[in-house]
């Protein structure tokens, strides 16, 4: 059960979302449930760590994991990426592994890295799922990717500010192996209307309005001190002409992760 799907619990969010003091010493405090050996849920495989972020019920957990891994499956068969014909694949952003855990019953472990920002979500599917590990900047500079056949970012861009997504699509060209194929997930109008609902701090009229004027809206987090890090809305038109020479969109479909668009691009051979 999560407590903040009571009004007295989402009033309680809303205000430790007022102060970045407040959340971060509520961060902390939850954090410590880290220390509380992983458990498992039933349907997927693998244990759930206890700081899994994306954890809100379990069951749901168990069903996102599943239905994400399935649409991504679908989604790479689609671009003639069948499981089969991938030597090398990237979860990035993989947090503690939703996804990542179903990586390894489809193709061995060491053809999988699991990359994040976060070095302990890294470790964590390193230990627990087989994969290598990669940590690295936000800013992507720097860090060792090497060239993957096919990349996932799941509920990253989702996040990112615009000048962080720009970052993301211009690196694409130089992750992926010619004719690599890059699966990644966007809100778009559908989850600017969810927001209604599950937003504590989004006004989604103010999202729709910016959508249809500019194709995209971005909203820093008020409870962080990181400006690039929000909640991101754009819709396909916009994604399709910021992709880099040699990116080209293969497929769009709305809603198809959860309440996430889903988004196929492919770099020519
Ligand atoms: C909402 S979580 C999604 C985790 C996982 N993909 C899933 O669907 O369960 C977003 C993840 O992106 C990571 N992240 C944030 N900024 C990033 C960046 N610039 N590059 C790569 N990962 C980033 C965060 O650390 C976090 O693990």
């Amino acid at each position: 059960m999560n407590p903040f799907n009571s009004s007295f619990g989402r009033a309680c969010l809303r205000g430790l979302h007022r102060s970045p003091f407040l959340y971060g010493v509520a961060k902390r405090i939850f954090s410590a449930r880290g220390l509380l050996p992983p458990r498992a849920v039933h349907g997927i495989p693998g244990r759930v760590h206890r700081n899994d972020f994306m954890v809100s019920d379990p069951r749901h957990y168990a069903k996102t994991s599943k239905e994400h891994f399935e649409t991504l499956s679908e989604e790479l068969a689609f671009a003639d990426r069948e499981w089969s014909k991938i030597k090398s694949f990237i979860d990035f952003g993989c947090g503690y592994g939703r996804v990542t855990r179903w990586l390894p019953t489809v193709i061995p472990a060491d053809r999988v890295t699991a990359f994040d920002v976060n070095p302990k979500a890294v470790r964590w599917c390193e230990r627990e799922f087989g994969v290598r590990g990669l940590v690295g900047r936000p800013e992507i500079a720097g860090t060792p990717f090497g060239k993957y056949d096919a990349l996932f970012a799941c509920s990253v861009l989702t996040h990112l500010s615009e000048r962080m997504v720009d970052v993301f699509l211009q690196n694409l060209p130089k992750i992926l192996h010619p004719g690599g194929v890059a699966v990644f997930t966007g809100k778009a109008l559908n989850s600017a209307k969810m927001a209604r609902e599950t937003s504590v701090h989004l006004v989604s009229e103010v999202v729709e309005d910016s959508l249809e004027r500019d194709g995209f809206y971005f909203q820093a987090y008020p409870h962080y001190r990181i400006p690039d890090l929000g909640d991101t809305f754009f819709t396909p038109e916009w994604l399709a002409a910021r992709l880099p020479q040699g990116l080209n969109l293969v497929r769009h479909r709305t809603g198809k992760f959860w309440t996430h668009d889903s988004y196929v691009v492919r770099l020519e051979d």
